[in-house]
């Protein structure tokens, strides 16, 4: 039979790291969190004091790659994010993460990933595509009370205007936009703790598994 992928995409903040994690973890499978490679590329290339806006500097960064730089603790933070959302705009710095991506997916173990544009670039045949969201306004409520929970002193209203120009810088680029891919099952988690969306998934994927030939 072939391999559960499970592709899970959706904006900033919107709690796909975390349900991933647990998803991955409830069926036995490995987990790719696809935004760190960007997130490493952006730093990655702001350390070497590289233009964030030149496509093929940026794909040198991307092909010189390797996990050993997936590692680093500050990749998870709000500066990297930003960092990575400007260089994925580039075609061949998303082209030069694709292998790395697939062969993960297509492990004959199978595998959860999220990202932005798994369900529709990187595994179009994925078994269960879900899209998960949340409304700004919640996704920067959360994202505020994580980064003063680690101690920040950070402004809620800064943080919103920075959640909804990453959205809008990662649903206007022309090369894989964020977009939910046709068949995939829509997730809003603004009235949904970790708990529930969890639940929420797991119905959606066991559904999968039970009716293949469903949606
Ligand atoms: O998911 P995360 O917030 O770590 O992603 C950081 C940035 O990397 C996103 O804002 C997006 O621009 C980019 N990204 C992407 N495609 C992916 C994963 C992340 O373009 N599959």
């Amino acid at each position: 039979s072939h391999p559960l992928t499970i592709a899970i995409d959706g904006p900033a903040a919107a709690g796909k790291g975390t349900l991933a994690k647990r998803v991955a973890a409830h069926y036995g499978l490995p987990y790719l969190d696809t935004g760190l490679l960007y997130r490493a590329v952006g730093k990655l290339a702001a350390e070497a004091g590289g233009d964030l806006d030149d496509a093929e500097a940026m794909a040198v960064f991307a092909a010189r790659l390797d996990t050993s730089h997936l590692d680093d603790g500050t990749l998870r933070g709000h500066e990297a994010g930003q960092l990575a959302s400007r260089v994925a705009v580039h075609p061949p710095v998303r082209d030069a993460l694709t292998a790395f991506q697939r062969s993960f997916a297509t492990g004959a173990a199978g595998a959860v990933l999220d990202g932005r544009d798994i369900g529709t670039v990187i595994c179009p045949q994925a078994r269960v595509k879900i899209f998960v969201t949340a409304s700004a306004e919640v996704r920067a409520r959360r994202r505020t009370d994580e980064l003063r929970a680690k101690g920040r002193d950070v402004d809620y209203a800064r943080i919103l205007a920075e959640v909804k120009e990453r959205d809008a810088r990662d649903a206007g680029r022309s090369v894989a936009p964020l977009k939910p891919a046709a068949d995939a099952h829509l997730l809003d988690t603004s009235e949904l703790g970790i708990e529930a969306a969890f639940r929420a998934a797991c119905e959606v994927i066991d559904r999968s598994l039970a009716n293949p030939n469903d949606d």
